[in-house]
């Protein structure tokens, strides 16, 4: 499916078509360019999913761990672009992260490619000469 994002303004609306649209997978790549807006959608859909604590990003580490107010439920928002080696996702524990049920968002996939679960959702993002943004899943 797609979903587009014409404008900042219209994220919340953007989030709530992807929350609808999870099921029951736990696991979302995004796939996209630097600056396509991976953390500006992930950040709107954890806030939507009861969050009030987003981190834009996770910076200082790999893995940011939210939990929404209203289920209680933990999120893993996962930043991979600078992990050099495969090393580094398997000392962190990812398998922890990715079979442990809660929703595991994951910007820069590329580089742990090959320890993504098989039922990952692969979502990309793309920036549109308009520079509104659209979403494939
Ligand atoms: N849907 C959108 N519409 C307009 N601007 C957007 C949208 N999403 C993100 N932006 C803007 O684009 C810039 C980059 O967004 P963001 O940091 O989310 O990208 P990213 O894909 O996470 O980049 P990186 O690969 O560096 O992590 C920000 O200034 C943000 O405000
Ligand atoms: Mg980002």
């Amino acid at each position: 499916m797609e979903i587009k994002i014409e404008k900042l303004d219209n994220i919340r609306e953007a989030a709530k078509q992807f929350i609808a649209n999870i099921g029951d997978s736990t696991v979302f790549a995004f796939y996209g360019n630097m600056g396509a807006g991976k953390t500006t959608f992930i950040k709107a859909v954890c806030e939507e999913l009861g969050v009030d604590d987003v981190i834009t990003s996770p910076t200082f580490s790999i893995v940011n761990e939210y939990r929404s107010e209203q289920t209680g439920e933990l999120i893993y928002h996962f930043d991979f672009y600078r992990v050099k080696k495969i090393e580094e996702v398997y000392d962190m524990g990812f398998e922890d992260y990715f079979y442990s049920g809660a929703l595991c968002f994951i910007e820069w996939p590329e580089l742990c490619e090959e320890v993504l679960p098989d039922d990952t959702v692969k979502v990309s993002i793309n920036e549109e000469p308009d520079g509104s943004r659209t979403i494939t899943l």
